[in-house]
């Protein structure tokens, strides 16, 4: 009997693992359900960067500003005009469901009142209190989920350069930087499990302190999952919080995978969510202003659902607290059409492979309507190919205007279906116009590749 449970988990295990690639541990569909019917987050990447305006973390460790200069800012990041409740309920109008803020960057610099380290915003800058507590409250009178940023790497830590990753032994002193990896011949393992009691210890502060609804990871890249104990850390993590989500930049022990800036062009191998900038910095930097227009941030945003994904779009505040004009306006235009087109984008399902429409599509939950995302205005009419179902109506999502469509081609009596036309709209939506085809029964495609009709 025992065996028999065993098979079957293995089964099932090596199924969900099959189906969600990357991952080491199985996929729990339940927990995971807000998440998969969320499709929009807020990233927030708030932190003392914001006011010289440079890049998160990685401006002193590329040595474009000295470490001190870089930790100056401390001394000018004011929070003054942190709004976070009109933070949340921006976010609400934008469509999200969630949002992750940085609770602590690669810089070590923690948003709030860490008993286990003084380098915090509430000891060391003006801002002078927890940024997490009001934040998490705002969002959850939205009814908006929690999400935490916390990087795994702690440059500022002296005890985190204190091993190296694992086949790198031999790299000369001159290749290693010094704020990852220890000299050559200077290892020492008793510092690195001092700091894996001191990233557990915040850890611990974080989900048991604000109960996030999910923790987003960065920075496992300079160690192991071994060095990390990352199977250990989920473990703890889940007892501190059950229920919670954890990305998976935990080398692979995480609930789902996490592209970065760079739409998939194929679907990934499981759930995902592709973290994405405005612009092309995730912090505030006043040069930047190469923003994405809505329309793009609303294209890649349909591109991303149809594959299955969320998208997770990144706002960086300014060190007062205030969000950038731009980035409001972005937001705001994306929940104008989240809001028209709402039936297309929640809660559905990835839509069709490629191969059948020239453009993302989606699928409602009960699998009896399509929705088509028209990328550009077609000469004559829509084409779809692979459609067996019969069709009840087709509409424009938001004006509800009727279009016709019939179907040419094709084999019937050997259920091979010809291409259905649908007549082009008259109106556009200014930024990303949706059909719906409601169809009889459920969605019902052929996928084959064709050959002789031998029966005529
Ligand atoms: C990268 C960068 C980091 C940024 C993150 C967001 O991993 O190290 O600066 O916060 O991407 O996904």
């Amino acid at each position: 009997m025992k065996a028999l449970v065993a098979i079957i988990f293995l089964l099932v295990f090596s199924v969900a693992n099959a189906q969600h690639g990357a991952s080491k541990v199985p996929y729990d569909a339940a927990k995971m359900q807000w998440f998969e019917d969320a499709k929009l987050g807020i990233f927030i990447h708030w932190g003392i960067y914001a006011v010289n305006g440079i890049p998160e973390s990685w401006s002193f460790y590329n040595k474009q500003i000295s470490y001190k200069d870089y930790m100056d800012q401390l001394k000018g990041f004011n929070a003054k005009n942190y709004n976070p409740s009109e933070w949340a309920s921006l976010f609400k109008e934008a469509g999200a469901k969630y949002v992750v803020m940085t609770a602590k960057h690669h810089d070590g610099v923690a948003l709030w009142n860490s008993r286990l380290s003084d380098l915090n915003v509430v000891k060391k800058s003006p801002a002078k209190r927890d940024l997490l507590a009001p934040y998490a409250d705002a969002l959850r009178k939205e009814g908006l989920k929690v999400g935490l940023y916390f990087s795994h790497l702690y440059w500022s830590h002296p005890d985190y350069a204190s091993v190296t990753q694992v086949g790198m032994e031999n790299t000369p002193n001159d290749k290693r930087n010094l704020l990852s990896y220890p000299l050559q011949g200077k290892e020492d393992p008793a510092r690195w499990q001092k700091f894996i009691r001191f990233h557990r210890g915040q850890l611990k502060e974080l989900a048991t302190g604000y109960s996030p609804d999910l923790l987003w990871f960065d920075g496992d890249w300079e160690r192991s999952a071994e060095q990390w104990n990352m199977r250990e850390l989920r473990d703890s993590l889940l007892r501190w919080n059950p229920g919670m989500i954890l990305n998976a930049r935990m080398n692979g022990y995480g609930d789902y995978l996490t592209p970065e800036q760079g739409v998939p062009i194929t679907r990934p191998n499981g759930k995902w969510e592709l973290c994405m900038t405005t612009n092309d910095s995730w912090g505030y930097q006043h040069n930047d202003k190469n923003f994405k227009t809505p329309r793009q941030i609303i294209n890649i945003f349909a591109e991303c659902i149809a594959m299955g994904g969320n998208l997770l779009l990144d706002i960086g505040p300014k060190a007062d607290g205030t969000i950038q004009e731009e980035q409001v306006a972005i937001l705001k235009t994306l929940g104008s059409w989240n809001r028209k087109h709402a039936e297309a984008v929640y809660p559905t399902e990835a839509g069709l492979p490629f191969g059948h429409f020239y453009g993302p599509t989606t699928l409602s939950k009960d699998s009896s309507t399509l929705y088509l995302f028209l990328v550009a205005q077609p000469w004559d009419e829509i084409a779809v190919k692979g459609i067996r179902n019969k069709i009840k109506s087709v509409r424009v999502v938001g004006s509800n205007e009727q279009l016709t469509s019939r179907k040419m081609g094709g084999a019937s009596w050997l259920n091979i279906p010809g291409i259905l036309y649908i007549t082009k709209p008259k109106q556009y939506d200014e930024n990303l116009t949706v059909v719906a085809i409601d169809l009889e029964g459920k969605l019902d495609l052929y996928h084959g590749s064709g050959g002789a009709v031998e029966h005529n």
